[in-house]
């Protein structure tokens, strides 16, 4: 805090008048069920980006990056070519300014400082969109609430990135509060926060697998899911109930497989509620091993390394471990009761480096 406070002095000889800062997520279970109106169960980690804001004073917008050290100024907020980190920020400027046809356009210095790691299905982007609203929120005090707030960074994500993204990320890392799992309905954006019973540990190990063609990937399953909801004929896919769900009702296997993954997360989603209320973390374990099969064999949305480190985790005495986000690599997520995590982790090592472990 101290140092970026010198620093951004440094670069844009301004003092900082408004920051603001969000953070990462895991998510515990519920993958893809946020787009199709349905229940996810999110926490946050303890990475954050954190924005600092202050006015320029010659008539343009800046923005520096502590992660990439760089500075970019520009008078637009047109979207690069080419997919740059600075779009994120352009896209909450043109979003925020939309939305406050009173304010005139005033010309700031953005400073970002972030330990989140970046594409690896944690919602680094979610994370930098929210912290970067909070900023401007507070800068023109427009007093946005904090739902406000992320559904504004949604409407970046999807409107201006093009990620067709559902509003999970944004409404824990807007609202959530560390130590608690956040149980959030996707379609009213009705909330509760759920205690972490103390003697039980969510792990994280990082697949290493970068991005790349993570979004296409993405959008295609969304594509098949918003297929699928037309095939019933409902609105969202999270109002079909297991028990009411059937394959006759599908002429295209893909169709219904990733269907089946969606409707069958819901209910699992609910029930993981219910075993964390009830203390019963075993259970709550049994669920995310489900939830990883259904992701791999039905969403068809893990890789072979991620796999594998869910089959060594409970092989090494977790209670349940599977792919969190998005999908197609990046993190996996691993329930350990506390009592057993020293020899959990001992077996773990013996195929994972330190620096792929990120507790929660
Ligand atoms: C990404 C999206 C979320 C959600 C997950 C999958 O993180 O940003 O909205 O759809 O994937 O559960």
């Amino acid at each position: 805090m101290e140092n970026n406070i010198k620093n951004f002095k440094n670069i844009f000889a301004e003092d900082i008048v408004s920051q603001a800062f969000a953070h990462a997520r895991v998510n515990l279970i519920g993958e893809h069920t946020d787009y199709t109106g349905g229940y996810v169960l999110p926490s946050l980690l303890p990475y954050k980006t954190s924005v600092y804001i202050s006015k320029n004073r010659n008539a343009t917008y800046a923005v520096y990056s502590e992660f990439f050290k760089k500075k970019i100024e520009f008078n637009d907020f047109m979207k690069s070519k080419t997919n740059e980190w600075v779009d994120y920020v352009k896209g909450c400027l043109f979003v925020f300014f939309d939305e406050n046809v009173k304010i005139k356009n005033a010309y700031i210095n953005i400073y970002l400082e972030s330990d989140i790691p970046m594409g690896r299905g944690i919602a680094s982007s979610s994370a930098l969109c929210v912290a970067t609203l909070k900023a401007l929120n507070k800068f023109f005090g427009t007093s946005f609430s904090d739902k406000h707030i992320a559904v504004l960074a949604q409407k970046v994500e999807r409107n201006y990135i093009g990620v067709s993204g559902g509003i999970m990320d944004q409404m824990v890392s807007s609202i959530g509060i560390h130590g608690k799992a956040f149980f959030l309905d996707c379609l009213s954006l009705k909330y509760e926060f759920l205690e972490i019973p103390l003697n039980w540990q969510f792990c994280l190990i990082d697949s290493a697998v970068q991005r790349n063609l993570r979004d296409s990937s993405y959008n295609e399953r969304h594509e098949q899911l918003k297929n699928a909801e037309k095939i019933l004929g409902v609105e969202y896919l999270g109002s079909v109930k297991l028990s009411t769900f059937n394959n006759n009702d599908f002429s295209d296997e893909v169709i219904y497989k990733r269907a089946k993954h969606v409707v069958t997360e819901n209910d699992r989603v609910l029930n993981a509620k219910k075993y964390i209320q009830n203390n019963n973390l075993s259970q709550f374990g049994e669920l995310m091993n489900l939830s990883h099969y259904s992701y791999s064999n039905d969403f068809e949305a893990s890789t072979e390394d991620v796999d594998l480190i869910t089959k060594r985790s409970v092989e090494s005495g977790a209670a349940g471990s599977r792919l969190t986000g998005g999908g197609f690599g990046g993190f996996t997520v691993s329930l350990i009761e506390k009592t057993n995590y020293g020899l959990w982790y001992k077996n773990m090592r013996k195929h994972y480096s330190e620096d792929k472990f990120f507790t929660v």
